[in-house]
């Protein structure tokens, strides 16, 4: 059994953990430990090993019992040691299992798509670097030091005092600090809700992300499709399910927004009911004409439940999103966050809230959204010209649209697309697996993916799968 572990990172610039074993006395384990490390390949050749000093003290043993132990494998040839450079672990000192080992090829770096068209991704290459870090440095230097304890769960006051102004400004959110409760983003937000806090049945919208209903369903949430027309989801099938899902600014996928009585309508239903209104913002931001649509939850603060995240606005590497709560739920969602925030790290959070009150988030949203204005234009330009029988859809707002395929084709478009290089989704892979009705063939082209000097080639691409007329 092991009688002692040891950390040391002195000397080698890194974590050497040894396990000091055995019961022939201190010196002949520590040599058993490093030849192991050593042959075992721990331990690669050239590799410095700490001063006896630092390594005795880790150790608990005597500075000359190191120094033993190196000049023991020194003359056996694992180690060598040389006037000014220590001790080191010797090139020849093959790993005892080296010969049978398997060649390992450097892993294949997986190859993506030629033209990457999937909705869900902003373009990557425009992440403000130089913002981010200005807000990063920012918020690292003027933070307490509290701030480097452990997390409260409901996030960094600055940050939710930024989101409080920032979503009643941008999106008509009405709220307050205490009711924010920071997360890592909308997937995060459903497993804090269900199923400790809210319960099925969940009316969902029919077509929506596949991956949420899989939360669900792993939830023991039972999901009931809502059928979707030009309107947006039809509010008016809501019947005895405890809450709905919903995606007001711009339906998921399929592109339109929420019709004003249809919004009217569903605060109706959750206040008749003592239903609640889960509001997915994923996209709130991005929106190209002129009509401001506000999130649900300014209709009635008490009944809706608002979730948005960076994914869409900065990277979904970032994992930072916010719950807007009705008062009633916030302890329960606190009580599922546990005692210490374990999720979303505090110097982002801080820096995000830099970002934000800096005002480089809205000149980041305004430059991205003017990008992504063009890339739309081109995009619709394009199809016009080259595939005039095809209508695009769900432009609006949002960084994807869809293009409404003749019947029957949407398989063959999507196959082809594959064979091309061209990666997108049909509009079928949405569909909830019990909606009644099935909208039209199409395909989800989001525009937002390449970086901005691949996109006219993946537009072009994308027009030679479309089908012919
Ligand atoms: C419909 C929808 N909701 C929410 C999100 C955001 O997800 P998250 O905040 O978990 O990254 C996305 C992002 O792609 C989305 O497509």
């Amino acid at each position: 059994m092991a009688d002692s572990w040891v950390n040391s990172a002195e000397g080698i610039g890194a974590d050497l953990h040894l396990e000091l074993a055995g019961s022939g006395g201190r010196r002949a384990a520590l040599i058993d430990a490093l030849r192991e490390a050593v042959r075992g390949g721990r331990l690669a050749p050239g590799t410095g090993l700490p001063p006896y000093r630092s390594l005795a003290a880790d150790l608990g043993v005597a500075r000359n019992t190191v120094g033993d132990a190196y000049a023991e494998l020194v003359a056996e040839g694992w180690l060598t040691a040389r006037q000014g450079s220590g001790t080191r672990v010797a090139a020849r000192a093959e790993p005892l299992d080296a010969h049978a080992r398997v060649p390992v090829k450097a892993p294949a770096r997986a190859r993506g798509p030629r033209h990457d068209l999937r909705q869900g991704t902003p373009d990557a290459s425009s992440f403000p670097r130089a913002a981010w870090l200005a807000s990063y440095r920012r918020a690292l230097q003027q933070a307490p030091n509290e701030a480097f304890g452990p997390g409260d769960p409901a996030g960094r006051i600055e940050l939710r005092r930024a989101l409080t102004e920032y979503l009643a400004r941008v999106r008509g959110v009405r709220t307050e600090p205490g009711r924010i409760v920071v997360c890592s983003g909308f997937a995060h937000a459903l497993r804090l809700l269900f199923p400790a806090v809210l319960q099925g049945p969940l009316a969902v919208e029919s077509y929506g992300l596949g991956f949420h209903r899989e939360l669900l369903a792993a939830a023991s949430v039972r999901t009931v499709p809502l059928s979707l027309d030009e309107d947006g989801a039809r509010v008016g099938e809501l019947g005895r399910e405890r809450g709905v899902l919903l995606t007001p600014a711009h339906q998921f996928p399929t592109g339109g927004p929420l019709h004003p009585e249809r919004r009217a309508a569903v605060i109706d239903w959750a206040r008749a009911r003592g239903g609640v209104i889960v509001e997915d913002d994923y996209d709130g931001e991005f929106r190209y004409d002129r009509k401001p649509v506000g999130a649900v939850q300014g209709l009635d603060p008490e009944r809706v439940i608002h979730i948005g995240s960076v994914s869409k606005s900065l990277s979904p590497a970032l994992r930072l999103g916010w719950m807007v709560l009705p008062e009633r739920y916030v302890d329960a969602v606190l009580a599922v966050k546990g005692e210490r925030e374990a999720w979303a790290g505090v110097p982002d959070q801080l820096a995000l809230a830099d970002f934000i009150v800096s005002g480089s988030y809205d000149r980041h949203v305004r430059r991205m959204r003017q990008r992504y204005r063009r890339r739309r234009d081109r995009l619709v330009a394009a199809l016009a010209e080259r595939a005039p029988h095809i209508e695009v859809t769900g432009v609006a707002a949002g960084l994807h649209a869809v293009l409404r395929l003749p019947p029957g084709t949407e398989q063959s478009a999507v196959k082809a697309a594959v064979w091309q290089g061209v990666a997108l989704d049909g509009l079928g892979d949405f569909r909830h697996p019990e909606a009644v009705t099935a909208a039209p063939d199409g395909l989800v082209v989001g525009y937002a993916t390449p970086a901005e000097h691949a996109y006219a080639a993946a537009v072009d691409a994308l027009c030679g799968v479309l089908p012919p007329v």
